[in-house]
């Protein structure tokens, strides 16, 4: 059975004291783990035994004060990065063509790519979930060499952060969706989809179900690390 991915994104959550006390708690060694801590608590983080990703890149040839590059994520032993986040893109007006630009860099650096896609509220209520999704996924992968290591996460807005989930059969029609974008409009066979949106250790068995995808992408509940640490083995035992 293909092993899950699971991304914790810890967000800004987090001071120096919790950040400390997370590398302190967090004792498990995962292969399929990637952590993305802020990434000025990142160095606090390299003994876990985990993969560590960043939650955001800039692309390299450009110049641009208070940004990461790939070269420099690479050069730090850095594994991933989660690009495109809803809340960039909404907080910083993060286009489709700019996702482009960090997932060729991050790619062509040999960085995992967590490509984040996923319709609003409004979008979902005006019938264009499928529109937007389609366009995001198209724009934000076109013109790359391969998708080997890219996971298109699927996290509808809504559901980020509220509690509320969509159903098992609405994330499987989704990832129906994204998976066939790749294959008909891009020529990528077997993308990789994973779920993010309100993942919880109570919620986690029932949408472990899903078939169709290949992981999760975690956001609150990544960063209280015993509830992570249980998240994991829910989501792992699947796979034994
Ligand atoms: P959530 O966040 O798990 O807190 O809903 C997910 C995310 O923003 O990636």
């Amino acid at each position: 059975m293909e092993e899950r991915i699971i991304v914790g994104n810890m967000k800004v959550d987090m001071l120096k004291e919790d950040a400390l006390h997370y590398v302190e708690t967090f004792k498990g060694e995962y292969n399929n783990v990637v952590l993305c801590p802020s990434s000025i608590y990142l160095n606090y983080f390299m003994d876990t035994k985990v993969k560590l990703g960043l939650q955001n890149i800039f692309y390299d040839g450009t110049i641009c004060t208070g940004e990461i590059t790939s070269r420099q994520a690479v050069s730090m032993g850095i594994k991933y990065v989660i690009i495109g986040h809803s809340e960039r893109r909404y907080y910083l007006d993060e286009s489709n063509e700019t996702i482009n630009k960090k997932v060729k860099d991050a790619v062509e650096h040999n960085l995992g790519v967590l490509l984040c896609v996923g319709e609003s509220e409004e979008e979902k209520e005006n019938g264009r979930a499928d529109e937007v999704i389609k366009r995001q996924v198209y724009t934000a992968l076109r013109g790359i060499e391969n998708i080997r290591n890219v996971a298109i996460a699927y996290e509808p807005v809504w559901a980020i952060g509220t509690n509320k989930l969509p159903t098992n059969d609405e994330i499987k029609d989704k990832v129906l969706l994204i998976k066939k974008v790749c294959k008909d409009l891009l020529g990528y066979e077997n993308a990789r989809v994973i779920y993010g949106g309100s993942v919880n250790v109570e919620n986690v068995e029932e949408l472990n179900k899903i078939e169709e995808i290949s992981g999760f992408l975690i956001g609150g509940a990544s960063t209280e690390p015993e509830t992570f640490e249980k998240i994991i083995q829910i989501i792992n035992n699947r796979q034994n």
